[in-house]
């Protein structure tokens, strides 16, 4: 299940420490190549001549290797790595990571990490509940990484409640499922239309909207994160393009995002059209700046391509057609409506009344409507979550 995969292992300083040697044990039976790297409190609770047996590779903490002066490249490290676990995961190195401070090898090796990010906090249970622990957790989550859940029970200290290590065999399936997500969009080429649209006016005017691109780039991240080839198309927003994105072109309007849009979707696996774009454009655009005069310019409208729709039409079996609807009254029958007459195989319905959802925002509120259409409602959640819970769902499609 696990084969070839390189796994490094974070250990830090917590009484869970003692059952890393039983996942290192778990992961290497199941394939995957461990490498762990233990902070100096760590080894408090666990020798490093255990984890180096188990995992058949010495154990590192230090920059250097002393006897030599070598040094342990924590940027080779973090190439080397599919995925970096950070198990047990103390409050306090979690305080470091949230704050970019890194005093040990563990802590630039997270600093520099290119894999995904696991993390399997380890406390007892009032410092699990500090605000602060709350907060970094959170500010993890946005980030992206991924969080193993303490489990409830007793804890090394007598109290009882949330805080204990999630056990070996647990932490094992969630990396396996971790890998599995992976490779059902693995190669798959993924278009996504991101930001809002420019409707020119004249030379310096338009007409746009308050879409910020957040959401879009967010689902693109996730994809990428997932083996998939990321193709975006993006109106005009202020964010840098993520990390492993196949390509990015830059449009203005409406009818620039259609045929990027056209061009690239035949070859495309999948489409998810999270752009605002403009539903009606100025007639005519004003070939000098229109000057105040006696009279209150109109400007006549005329309606713009619908992308979604039109990709709808040419869309083939082996394809798969993601929409957003943004309703502000009867929302779910109009998104419903909007499935269909586009064509598509998913919707996903952001509503204006949900306080904290929607543009400029980091958080979304959104509902899942496929085509069964049953509606599938999620709490408000940061731009990263929603995304990592709307590419579930293509997943659970495909
Ligand atoms: N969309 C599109 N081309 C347009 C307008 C919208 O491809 N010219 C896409 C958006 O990217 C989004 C979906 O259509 O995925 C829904 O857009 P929305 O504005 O909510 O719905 P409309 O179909 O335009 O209908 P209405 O404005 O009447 O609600």
């Amino acid at each position: 299940m696990l084969k070839a995969k390189n796994i490094l292992i974070g250990v830090t300083g917590s009484i869970a420490a003692y059952k890393i040697p039983i996942l290192v044990r778990l992961l290497r039976k199941s394939g995957a190549n461990v490498q762990v790297i233990m902070t100096n409190s760590a080894k408090d609770f666990v020798t490093p001549l255990t984890l180096s047996t188990v995992s058949n590779k010495a154990v590192l903490s230090q920059a250097f290797k002393t006897e030599t002066g070598e040094w342990n490249s924590h940027i080779e490290l973090a190439e080397w790595a599919d995925l970096f676990l950070l198990a047990p995961l103390s409050a306090n190195s979690m305080g470091k990571m949230v704050n970019g401070i890194a005093d040990n090898l563990l802590l630039t090796t997270y600093l520099s990490a290119r894999s995904e990010i696991m993390y399997a906090p380890a406390m007892d249970l009032d410092m699990y509940q500090h605000p602060s622990t709350k907060r970094n957790i959170q500010t993890l989550k946005d980030w992206g990484h991924i969080i193993v859940e303490p489990t409830e029970g007793e804890l090394a200290s007598g109290l009882c409640g949330a805080g204990r290590m999630e056990e070996p065999e647990n932490i094992l399936k969630r990396i396996e499922d971790f890998f599995e997500k992976k490779s059902i969009l693995k190669a798959k080429k993924v278009l996504v239309s991101v930001g809002p649209t420019y409707e020119a006016i004249d030379p310096v005017r338009f007409i746009g909207n308050h879409s910020s691109g957040k959401m879009g780039f967010a689902i693109a991240e996730e994809l990428a994160n997932r083996g998939a080839e990321v193709y975006i198309v993006s109106g005009p927003v202020s964010i840098i393009t993520p990390k492993n994105i196949e390509s990015r072109v830059d449009v203005v309007s409406a009818d620039e995002m259609y045929n990027e849009c056209i061009n690239l979707f035949p070859t495309m696996d999948i489409a998810i059209m999270a752009a605002a774009i403009a539903d009606f454009t100025p007639k005519n655009i004003a070939s000098q700046k229109i000057k105040k005069g006696d009279k209150t310019p109109t400007i006549e409208l005329k309606p713009t391509k619908d992308v979604l729709f039109s990709l709808g039409e040419i869309k083939t079996d082996n394809q798969t057609l993601v929409g957003f609807a943004l309703e502000t009254e009867n929302e779910i029958p109009n998104a419903i409506k909007k499935l269909h007459k586009k064509n598509l195989d998913l919707i996903v319905l952001n509503s204006m009344n949900d306080k904290g959802a929607g543009f400029g925002y980091s958080t979304n509120q959104i509902s899942l409507i496929d085509r069964n259409e049953h509606p599938q409602s999620f709490e408000l959640k940061s731009k990263k979550e929603v995304a990592i819970d709307i590419i579930d769902k293509i997943e659970s499609l495909l």
